[in-house]
């Protein structure tokens, strides 16, 4: 048998980055790959309780289809934490998404036609480069440095590249690099969005997930010529598990979502929104996220020491200020791959760079993880990563 498939399936069933979480799984492997929020923190009496009253109060209402844009009571909730972005905004601007990853794909879905270009950070997240990739984007990479994306290289992107029909961004803490865009370059970028004429995807799963320097407006609450569509998430500050996202927009274009949103899966599951509104009724989510960060935190700054004692000479880091990631450079190395073997070799997974780059990947670099790894395996983990980046740079040091 031979398929016909469309241009939008992968031509071969290579997993890098499966195949690596898979072997990041053996109990053996101390994982610094994955994406995971700490599981010890979810709230699950809480969901519990929220589960239990919603199937008494309101069981076939969250047992029944429901409208594509979502529905009313966890738009409100959103509503509020829209706010804290400075996005002040009506719950018809909002329409509820299965996780932002499905906000990313209408996105897509939306915007792109086979050849139309896309400009991302270099580097980004790799899933949102594997949707747009199915949706024939040509990929624009621009550089980034400890500011975020770089504007003077943003600006060179879109004078070369009239056809840019979206500009990706990660502005706050940025999977995975960690970095943060800075307040002069995010007005930079909204008005080069407004002056080129083109949209902006602002992905912020990451922001409220901050325990070092100030709050920064969001781009959408920057923009005032409605260039910007902000997506939001429950999965990193609440659970990935219920599969809750949203999408701000125009009034108009949030129409088309909604119309696109129809056609792909008719409604976020019911049930998971009717629960999320209900736990965020009775409970203050500000506590909880105060918990997410605190011990994110501590794993971080155990991460960091170690780092900072055990990783040779040469070799640099990016210092995110809250998220989940950290991004690491290893001078005069040839392939991130083989950081990643010499790292498995001695039971330590991280994800190589590669991935992360819509054209050509920068040669030795990597993401680490420090959400989901217990403080007892860190420092250890941490040990035998120097050990393996000690091993390919003496190899591939200049002699
Ligand atoms: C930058 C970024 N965008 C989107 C997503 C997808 O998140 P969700 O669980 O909301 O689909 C992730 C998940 O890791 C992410 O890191």
């Amino acid at each position: 048998m031979t398929y016909q498939f469309s241009n939008r399936v992968p031509k071969t069933n290579n997993d890098p980055v499966g195949d690596i979480l898979k072997a990041a799984a053996d109990p053996k492997v101390t994982s610094f790959a994955g994406g995971l929020p700490a599981p010890e923190l979810f709230p699950v009496e809480q969901v519990k309780a929220a589960a239990d009253k919603v199937l008494a109060e309101k069981g076939p209402a969250a047992l029944q289809y429901s409208s594509a844009q979502g529905v009313p009571e966890l738009r409100n909730v959103v509503l509020k934490r829209l706010e804290v972005e400075g996005i002040h905004t009506t719950a018809d601007n909002v329409m509820i998404a299965t996780g932002s990853q499905q906000s990313i794909d209408l996105t897509a879905k939306m915007f792109l036609d086979e050849g139309s270009a896309v400009i991302v950070e270099d580097p980004t997240y790799l899933t949102a480069v594997d949707v747009f990739r199915s949706y024939g984007a040509h990929f624009v990479g621009v550089d980034m440095d400890e500011d975020g994306m770089r504007m003077d290289s943003l600006e060179e992107a879109l004078k070369n590249n009239p056809d840019t029909r979206l500009i990706y961004t990660v502005p706050t803490f940025q999977n995975p690099t960690g970095r943060t865009m800075t307040l002069e370059r995010r007005k930079k970028l909204v008005a080069l969005a407004d002056k080129y004429d083109v949209m902006v995807l602002e992905d912020n799963p990451y922001g409220a997930i901050r325990w070092e320097g100030e709050n920064l407006p969001s781009l959408r609450s920057l923009d005032k010529t409605g260039h910007v569509i902000y997506m939001g998430t429950m999965s990193k500050v609440f659970a990935p598990g219920l599969r809750i996202g949203w999408v701000v927009a125009e009034p108009k274009l949030l129409k088309k979502y909604t119309m696109m949103k129809q056609s792909a899966d008719l409604h976020t599951d019911s049930f998971s929104q009717y629960v999320c509104a209900q736990y965020f009724t009775d409970n203050d989510i500000n506590d909880h996220i105060k918990r997410i960060t605190a011990l994110y935190h501590k794993r971080e700054q155990l991460m960091m020491s170690a780092i900072d004692k055990y990783f040779p000479a040469g070799v640099q880091h990016s210092n995110p200020q809250g998220g989940m990631f950290l991004w690491v450079m290893v001078p005069g190395v040839k392939s991130s791959q083989q950081l990643f073997d010499a790292a498995m070799k001695r039971n330590v997974a991280v994800v190589p760079g590669d991935p992360f780059y819509g054209n050509q990947p920068e040669p030795g670099t990597f993401r680490m993880n420090y959400s989901n790894t217990p403080e007892e395996g860190i420092v250890d983990g941490v040990k035998q990563l120097a050990a393996a980046l000690d091993e390919v740079m003496s190899v591939t040091a200049p002699k």
